[in-house]
């Protein structure tokens, strides 16, 4: 691309007519995404290269049964474990289910709960991703995700789509990434509450917008997902942004469902990551990963905020005991901790 005139980087390619044989050309050189996420008539439609469904997520995932990198009340377990126990199954409706073990108790200070964490052998360098969901985790003590991981973290980045604690209501999206990345923030319909994406700032909390449980994005976490039968999240991916939709049951527009996705129509996105990041940089060669935490680093340092949930009565006990208290004693009060997967679909 070095030898196009500098003038031929103003054109505003996605204006081109349907059909132009430059609109190929182009794509083919690595500038289609930012054609595609105009939408616009003549951007080169976006082209599946990966099909996840319930009867290959298995092949095409491997299983993560090392430590918890962020201190977890887990044992993440391979997959001969998990398939054995039921940890990862299609179930009698054909979904594909995550989900930790339920029956056993394993108290603080032993062994963490048996759970999956589940990295794709496939890595990606933008892309529309498209994640069909019918339940995700939820209750006093979770702390699921479904998010992108490039190699060396924080250098090339990590992306998280869906994720959350415990009882709440709202999906926060946020991006951590090494120096020099801040988002604005704009044009989204969710709420931004931190614009730094470095990694080494803000105890790395990432740059990270919330999903208010309102009238534009009702449903999008927990409880609620749940109750209405999930939805489908749709992450963009190119060199100039990071954009998500949230789309509950009901509301999947038919270029979804079509396997068509036509990003013109989608409207304003529920969060806009741009602004001051060279984002070809920032992010690189990264997995898609689906995991079920308990406890941790986050969701252990903030348990004793929600008192919706059980608290160790002594109030010697720190937040992060009281909540391995809790999901360690009563396995019972983890049924509501499973992904249930439709689909997942990778598009360039
Ligand atoms: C899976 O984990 C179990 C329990 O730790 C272990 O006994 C088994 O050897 C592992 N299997 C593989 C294929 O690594
Ligand atoms: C961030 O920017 C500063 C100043 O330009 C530069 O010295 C530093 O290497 C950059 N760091 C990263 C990780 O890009
Ligand atoms: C991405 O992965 C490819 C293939 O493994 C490798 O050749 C390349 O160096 C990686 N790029 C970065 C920036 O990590």
């Amino acid at each position: 691309m070095a030898s196009l005139p500098v003038w031929l980087l103003s054109i505003p390619i996605c204006c081109l007519p349907p059909g132009n044989a430059n609109v190929y050309a182009v794509r083919n050189g690595g500038w289609a995404l930012e054609c595609a996420g105009s939408g616009a008539p003549g951007a080169a439609p976006y082209e599946l290269v990966d099909d996840y469904q319930p009867g290959n997520f298995l092949d095409k995932f491997n299983f993560y049964s090392s430590y918890d990198p962020t201190y977890g009340h887990v044992q993440y377990v391979n997959e001969t474990v998990a398939t054995a126990n039921g940890y990862a199954a299609i179930s009698s409706r054909g979904t594909f289910v995550l989900k930790p073990d339920t029956t056993n108790a394993w108290p603080n200070g032993g062994l963490g709960i048996p759970s999956v964490r589940i990295i794709s052998d496939n890595t990606y360098y933008h892309g529309l991703f498209v994640m069909d969901m019918v339940h995700m985790p939820t209750g006093c003590g979770t702390w699921p995700a479904y998010w992108l991981l490039g190699p060396e973290w924080p250098s090339k980045g990590e992306i998280d789509i869906i994720e959350g604690v415990h009882t709440d209501m709202y999906n926060t999206i946020s991006m951590h990434t090494s120096d020099n990345c801040t988002i604005a923030g704009s044009t989204q319909s969710g709420t931004l509450k931190q614009n730094n994406c470095y990694a080494g700032v803000n105890g790395n909390s990432g740059c990270g917008s919330l999903l208010d449980n309102n009238a534009a994005l009702p449903n999008n976490y927990g409880a609620g997902f749940n109750q209405n039968q999930g939805g489908v999240y749709v992450t963009e991916w190119t060199s100039e942004f990071v954009k998500h939709w949230w789309f509950p049951r009901g509301s999947i527009p038919s270029s979804i469902t079509n396997g068509a996705p036509d990003i013109s129509q989608f409207g304003i996105p529920a969060v806009n990551q741009q602004g001051a990041c060279d984002i070809d940089t920032k992010f690189r060669n990264m997995s898609v990963i689906i995991n079920i935490d308990f406890c941790g680093a986050w969701a252990g340092n903030v348990y004793r905020q929600y008192t919706n949930c059980p608290q160790n009565p002594n109030p010697s006990v720190d937040s992060l005991n009281s909540c391995v208290d809790y999901v360690g004693t009563n396995p019972d009060s983890l049924k509501q901790a499973y992904f249930e997967i439709n689909s997942l679909r990778v598009l360039s």
